[in-house]
């Protein structure tokens, strides 16, 4: 089969190579890949500085977590699925539900999509949702899922809730879409007042251009009426999470998850306690809540927004559109 494999770090070191297609155990599927959507994590990856020494200690292997395909065959203890069903990757191979088991992931260590066959374990496979295509389920498995885990599964939204978005990332365009489809109040902020157009479609009621307004808080506050809103997705993370912490209501939910911005921050802790925030820290989610989502997405009508689709051999153009920025989501379609 043809695969991708991060030789090294750096993408220069990616490279489209010949293997033997894998077999899989007792328990495990062989997957024909499809599709698959990149995530910040696999730039990260690339550029050495995600679990850099992890990951160093298993290259080469085949990046991407996110892949969507259809069984070829089946291991000899396989009950769960047969030959022909559609199914979707969960990053977290051993994460099945309750306390987070987060130690092997695909796309590094463990081999990814970005090949034409692929190993899925029947525990952890997710089946895809009836009403997606295989490109747009390969979006669900991370920036769905982070989303629908925080804001589903710890913050317990409710309709009529107000939720703060950050920017138009493959990330926080999921957040609108699910915090709308649930019947919360979107505000959603970017750089870019042209994709604040786009978001109002998507469902945000409110939008703020966030280098227009950098006191983007005080916004939020004013759109409020001054309470706060009750969850914010922090993506961008550095100090601007002060700026959350004020936008908030008290005991408000602030869903930690990414770091655009920087990996650390000096944090007004009276600010945090005073309004009692509910600091939550994100890893993705486990394979429960995903198939919780997978449903709830067939009632909801979620269409997944995807920015542009690269085919396979084009895999290095798809990661320099992630490095410059996506309004959703980066799709490679693998096979046919
Ligand atoms: N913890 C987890 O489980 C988890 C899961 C998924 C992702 N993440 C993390 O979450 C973050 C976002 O991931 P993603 O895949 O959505 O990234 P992405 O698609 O690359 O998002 C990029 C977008 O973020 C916005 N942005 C950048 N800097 C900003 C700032 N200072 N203020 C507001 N918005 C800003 C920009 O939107 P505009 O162009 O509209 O300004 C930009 O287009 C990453 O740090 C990623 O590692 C964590």
């Amino acid at each position: 089969m043809k695969a991708w494999h991060l030789n090294e770090f750096g993408l220069e070191n990616l490279k489209l190579i010949e293997k033997p297609i894998p077999t899989p155990g007792p328990k495990e599927l062989l997957v024909r890949v499809k599709a698959v959507s990149l995530n910040y994590r696999d730039k990260a990856i690339v550029d050495g500085i995600y679990l850099p020494e992890i990951m160093k200690a298993h290259l080469p292997f085949v990046p991407v977590a996110d892949a969507s395909g259809e069984v070829v065959s089946v291991g000899s203890e396989v009950t769960k699925f047969q030959e022909g069903d559609r199914v979707t990757s969960h990053m977290f191979i051993d994460w099945i539900d309750g306390k987070p088991n987060t130690n092997l992931a695909l796309g590094g260590p463990i081999n990814g999509g970005l090949a034409e066959y692929m190993i899925l374990k029947e525990e952890t496979a997710v089946k895809t949702p009836a009403n997606m295509t295989d490109e747009e389920a390969s979006t669900l498995p991370i920036a769905a899922l982070t989303v629908w885990f925080s804001l589903v599964e710890y913050g317990k939204i409710k309709a009529g809730d107000t939720v703060l978005v950050q920017g138009t990332g493959g990330v926080s365009v999921y957040a609108i879409q699910i915090a709308s489809a649930l019947g919360a109040k979107v505000i959603a902020t970017s750089s870019n007042n042209e994709k604040l157009e786009r978001v109002k479609a998507l469902g945000a009621k409110e939008v703020i251009n966030y280098v227009e307004k950098p006191d983007w808080e005080k916004e939020v506050l004013k759109l409020t009426n001054g309470e706060g809103v009750q969850h914010i997705l922090e993506v961008v993370g550095g100090a601007g999470i002060n700026r959350s912490i004020k936008a908030l209501a008290t005991q408000g939910n602030l869903y930690v998850i990414g770091f655009l911005d920087d990996l650390y921050a000096n944090v007004d802790l009276f600010a945090l306690l005073a309004k009692q925030v509910k600091v939550h820290g994100i890893n993705v989610g486990h394979r429960r809540a995903f198939d919780d989502m997978a449903r709830a997405f067939e009632e909801l009508k979620i269409k997944p927004v995807i920015d542009t689709v690269y085919s396979f051999d084009q895999a290095i153009q798809a990661y320099k559109h992630l490095y410059k920025g996506a309004f959703g989501k980066i799709v490679i379609k693998v096979t046919e």
